[in-house]
């Protein structure tokens, strides 16, 4: 596996920097046989482009995406999918400060360091938040290939944003409501406060970090590969592999810690056949594998570093202390934006594990033709 690569038998390569031409995957491993459009891409990729409302950043790209190879007749063949989108509204020159003057929070004085100042520093480049576009590009053929395979459905919603919270969450409304307003909260009443919090925040020239709830529908017993491969290490190494994620639970998460065995366990029952739990605190994992409950896990998001108020930092050739106030144009908070990339992310994990598990065969037949 490469530093830029994920998986075993659904290989993804990601590509591209936030100013460069372009931002783009590579699939290998994807089954022959799956109906695939650009739109069944397109319609992920929308969910999450920039300059949509107030609360992100106003970066304008149309991130349209073109498919180049490893689809035939709108049919997966089984060979390398290669995808990518251009960038467009580029304007580095605001960056042009920040090659001295580190953002504080941010990736530039350690990718300097690291690679001896040839990485690309526009927008922030290889470590820009712009780079998962291309986790949401592959993980819409791993979200098509689980869904049409084994009926897999990824549920991602903004739980938390700015210390704002959502307590009880139905599933249903999660379902359909969590695209329907701006911060991807499936609350509305919650997701307009969470809106109103953004918006004062940003005018103070400050950020907001959150917590993304993610739930996994109709996964079979028995994904995940213990014991470096277990569902939860691979899911925690692809969400810490997102910009600005900090923390990653499954199920109660950390509040276990605080609580007796007696009140963590699942209790066993058979409903009509099926053997299910009838809490879900382990999150529908035992020992790395799923037991067949709804997989829940939840990742925290730190406020975005690029803030507008005045910071202090040094400038790397001089070494003195200086004042920086970041240009450009950023997220106030990046986590709305990152709730379809939870999605596709986990989606990228889940269909590796299938795979590797052997629930998923070679050729599909034409599957998901509408
Ligand atoms: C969808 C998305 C959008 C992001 N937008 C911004 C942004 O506008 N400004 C910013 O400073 N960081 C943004 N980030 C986060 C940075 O890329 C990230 O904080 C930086 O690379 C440093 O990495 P680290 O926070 O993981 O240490 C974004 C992250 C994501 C997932």
């Amino acid at each position: 596996m490469t530093a830029n690569g994920y998986g075993e038998k659904f290989f993804f390569m990601s590509f591209g920097e936030s100013h460069g031409k372009c931002i783009g995957a590579v699939v290998d491993g994807c089954p022959a046989g799956l109906y695939l459009t650009e739109q069944d891409v397109q319609k992920e990729l929308d969910l999450r482009k920039p300059g949509t409302s107030i609360v992100t950043t106003q970066r304008r790209e149309e991130d349209k995406v073109e498919i180049l190879s490893g689809v035939f007749n709108n049919f997966t063949t089984g060979a390398p999918i290669a995808m990518m989108i251009r960038n467009s509204d580029k304007d580095p020159s605001t960056y042009e400060e920040i090659r001295t003057k580190p953002r504080p929070g941010h990736a530039d004085f350690t990718a300097r360091v690291k690679y001896g100042g040839y990485n690309d520093w526009r927008g922030g480049g290889r470590f820009s938040g712009r780079i998962t576009a291309s986790f949401v590009m592959a993980g819409a053929v791993a979200k098509k290939l689980l869904n049409e395979t084994l009926g897999i459905e990824i549920i991602a919603f903004t739980k938390e944003l700015g210390g704002i919270r959502i307590n009880e969450v139905n599933l249903e409304e999660a379902r359909t409501n969590r695209y329907t307003n701006e911060v991807r909260c499936p609350d509305k009443d919650t997701a307009e406060e969470m809106k109103k919090r953004i918006v004062q925040t940003r005018g103070e020239g400050d950020s907001l970090g959150g917590i993304i709830e993610c739930i996994v529908l109709n996964l079979p017993v028995g994904i995940g590969e213990p014991v470096f491969s277990s569902i939860d290490s691979e899911i925690a190494k692809m969400m810490l592999s997102i910009p600005a994620a900090k923390g990653v639970e499954f199920g109660r998460g950390f509040e276990a810690a605080r609580i007796k065995g007696s009140e963590n366990n699942d209790e066993f029952y058979v409903d009509n056949g099926i053997i299910r739990t009838k809490t879900n605190n382990s999150g529908g994992v035992l020992g790395g594998l799923s037991n067949g409950m709804p997989f829940i896990f939840r990742v925290a998001f730190k406020p975005a570093a690029s803030i507008a108020a005045t910071q202090r930092t040094i400038d790397i050739e001089t070494n003195e202390a200086v004042e920086l106030r970041v240009a450009g144009r950023h997220d106030p908070s990046v986590v709305p934006r990152a709730v379809p990339v939870v999605e596709n992310a986990t989606a990228i994990v889940l269909a590796d594990l299938a795979l590797r598990a052997g629930f998923i065969p070679p050729v599909l037949k034409g599957k998901g033709k509408e």
